[in-house]
């Protein structure tokens, strides 16, 4: 019976999104139904992030914020998830008197056993790393409403060490889960009704590369798109230089492989590429994508770019601008540096004043809706495949995703949702795409 409310926040990647679904399954054995009401909640759960120093300030502020639930008289579980919770341990209980538990991010199996000593009035922090195969036997999988597209994690935690990334320090070493394990929970979703899949991890394009035992990522690919019943499959995040002759050939040979990918960059500079530790250079990068251009002329790319690294010089940055300019990207993340304590970029002479940054962002996004909008025109009459999964903006609308990842809405009837459609678009918008059916 679930008669307690769980009130979850979650900051940062899919990765916390897809650990948030895995805590509503694991709670909903415990009596537990998520509600988005933190006031009149059981248990409240921030899912953090601590990528950027922004984001772990907002929790701090968050938190501060939800104390105020946490009256007299009426008994309500804290809890703080995630890389800030991995990265501060038990000093956040000491810091936070109000804070009952912290739960870190290989430590989700123990939630149940946490929440059920939390509710006798125990404060406890688990934050032990598991670097090891056993790590993959406490995965807690997520059951959970239909939904037609899914996320599927194939690999967690990083070894890259770039070196203003926090992740590999809150996330632990890369481990591959099993291919069979991978395989029957996409063939589980797909008896959900799931007819895209999105394999996701710190850098996919990893996979299994550790284990004799594993196929590689293509490999992988080429499983999971002859799972009947799958009609789309993406992935990310993919790390440059892991982005293989064979797994660029899967965009050609993989015909339900989406032709979307996440490609970060970070920087067009190969100075700056080899401050942050990243393994390849510009023209490596450049070559990739003209090898993915070539192989599929409509594939679309999206990234990340950091600005402001330390030492980035005016030269450097109208590199990363020219790289822009060279891959034409249909969406850009784009992050000003932001110092993270532990990593090698934090100790680095960071001089740029934070108007220079500010500024060159900007100037950055600037050229990025350029792009966006050039890109989206392109398509306006031109005929698409979309997956349709919901109700749309408007009234008698649905809207849905098309095979380049950007949203489509138009005039339909519900009953198309979970369907392949062809719509013809006929406006484009800075976040999303209009067409006729
Ligand atoms: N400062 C700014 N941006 C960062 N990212 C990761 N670490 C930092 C940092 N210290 C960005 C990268 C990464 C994305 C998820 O966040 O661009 O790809
Ligand atoms: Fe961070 Fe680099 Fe690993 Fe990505 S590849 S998670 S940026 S260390």
């Amino acid at each position: 019976m679930l008669d307690k409310l769980l009130y979850i926040e979650t900051f940062g990647c899919q990765m916390n999104v897809n650990d948030s679904e895995r805590i509503v399954t694991m709670l909903a054995d415990l009596g537990y139904a998520a509600t988005n009401d933190p006031a009149s909640s059981d248990m409240i759960l921030l899912n953090t992030c601590s990528v950027r120093g922004g984001a772990e300030e907002k929790v701090y502020r968050r938190l501060a914020n939800l104390r105020i639930y946490k009256r007299d008289g009426k008994k309500q579980i804290i809890a703080v998830g995630g890389c800030v919770a991995q990265q501060e341990g038990e000093e956040l209980l000491r810091k936070l008197p109000y804070l009952d538990l912290v739960i870190g991010t290989h430590n989700l199996h123990l939630l149940p056993e946490m929440v059920r000593g939390a509710e006798r009035g125990e404060r406890r922090s688990e934050t032990t790393f598991i670097d090891n195969d056993q790590r993959l036997d406490l995965f807690p999988s997520i059951k959970g409403e239909s939904r037609l597209s899914r996320f599927v994690t194939v690999m967690q935690g990083c070894d890259n060490f770039c070196s203003y990334c926090i992740v590999p320090f809150v996330r632990g070493r890369e481990i591959s889960r099993r291919s069979a394990d991978i395989l029957s929970e996409i063939r589980q979703l797909v008896d959900e009704g799931v007819r895209e899949v999105i394999l996701l991890g710190q850098n996919v394009n990893s996979y299994g590369l550790k284990s004799e035992h594993e196929p590689s990522f293509p490999e992988l690919l080429h499983q999971v798109a002859a799972i009947d019943g799958i009609n789309r499959v993406r992935f990310t995040t993919s790390h440059p230089k892991d982005m293989s002759d064979e797994l660029i050939a899967c965009f050609a040979d993989v015909p339900k492989l989406s032709g979307q990918i996440h490609l970060p960059a970070q920087s067009g500079s190969d100075a700056v590429l080899k401050l942050m530790g990243r393994g390849y250079t510009r023209d490596s990068y450049l070559a990739k994508v003209r090898k993915l251009k070539a192989l599929r002329p409509d594939i679309v790319f999206t990234g990340d770019i950091i600005v402001g690294f330390p030492g980035e010089t005016e030269a450097d940055f109208e590199q990363t601008l020219s790289l822009m300019e060279e891959v034409r990207y249909i969406d850009l993340f784009s992050f000003v540096y932001s110092p993270r304590p532990g990593t090698k970029a934090a100790e680095l002479v960071d001089d740029l004043s934070r108007t220079v940054k500010m500024a060159r962002l900007d100037r950055l996004m600037e050229l990025q809706r350029r792009h966006t909008r050039e890109i989206s025109q392109t398509y306006i009459g031109s005929v698409m495949s979309v997956l349709v999964e919901g109700e749309g903006k408007l009234p008698g609308q649905v809207s849905g995703k098309a095979d380049i990842g950007r949203i489509v809405n138009f005039t339909g009837d519900t009953s198309l949702i979970g369907s392949f459609v062809d719509v013809k678009i006929a406006k484009a918008y800075p976040n999303s795409l209009l067409g006729e059916l």
